[in-house]
């Protein structure tokens, strides 16, 4: 049975760049990795607080496009702990209803690693309590170049005429397709730039940056931010009231 794209109950849509985990380990004296392994089990803890907190979707930022810089050993270390991630919570996902997808190029990624994802998308498909939406070897820049390239070779097959271009074909070819754009995206580690994060999805989108490095976010935390943005008022380029 396909499934559907956007069926749980709405509720809020929140992106996280979860920065600083090289930083928390260093401070420690400890590898980079270190670090990359208390942010995915701080990863698992903010997941599992977004039902009670209202929150649908949860889409996390977990390998940019720009990690490949990195030293071979952290790339490696970051992927082998992301295959263990989705292994070891397979069974936790469906007991919690919890539907994962990925955005980002896979073409890049080993054999066994897009086996992996496909599988696990697979597997949770039907799940509706939320949706997790992992972002890997993701660029919003890439994205749209991935998109704008699908458009072209829609055009020259002859199945879509430019004049037909608009936002919603745009948006249909983009890793995103079906899901809501985001409300909030959340950043940690006292930096404050957007880099490469959702930037089609993002037009609207209310910003909220913390000090706090990634492996130390509690979901008391979260939960503190999402009642301040709550508390905002949201004009989507209209007049205020
Ligand atoms: C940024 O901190 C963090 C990353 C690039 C990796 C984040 C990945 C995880 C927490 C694993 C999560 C796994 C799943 C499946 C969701 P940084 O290394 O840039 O920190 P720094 O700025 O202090 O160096």
């Amino acid at each position: 049975m396909a499934a559907k794209d956007t069926d749980t109950a709405e509720g809020l849509h929140v992106a996280i760049i979860m920065d600083g985990n090289g930083r928390w380990a260093s401070q420690r004296g400890w590898p980079r990795l270190f670090g990359h392994r208390r942010g995915a089990e701080r990863a698992k803890q903010i997941v599992e607080a977004c039902p009670d907190l209202g929150v649908s979707h949860v889409t996390l930022y977990a390998f940019s496009t720009e990690n490949w810089k990195r030293s071979t050993e952290e790339v490696i270390g970051l992927m082998s702990l992301m295959g263990r991630v989705i292994r070891r919570e397979a069974v936790t996902l469906q007991a919690e209803g919890v539907r994962m997808r990925f955005i980002g190029d896979r073409a890049p990624l080993d054999a066994r690693m897009r086996n992996l994802m496909k599988w696990i998308e697979r597997t949770s498909q039907e799940n509706t309590r939320l949706n997790l939406t992992v972002a890997l070897n993701y660029g919003g820049r890439d994205e749209i170049l991935r998109a704008a390239r699908a458009l072209a070779q829609d055009v020259a097959a002859g199945t879509l005429a430019p004049e037909a271009i608009d936002e919603a074909q745009l948006a249909a070819r983009l890793d995103t397709a079906g899901l809501p754009d985001p409300d909030l995206v959340i950043r940690t580690s006292g930096e404050t730039r957007v880099s490469n994060f959702l930037l089609w999805q993002s037009a609207y989108t209310e910003y909220e940056f913390t000090p706090t490095l990634w492996p130390d976010f509690t979901p008391e935390e979260f939960s503190g931010i999402l009642d301040r943005f709550r508390s905002r008022e949201r004009r989507f380029g209209k007049a205020s009231t």
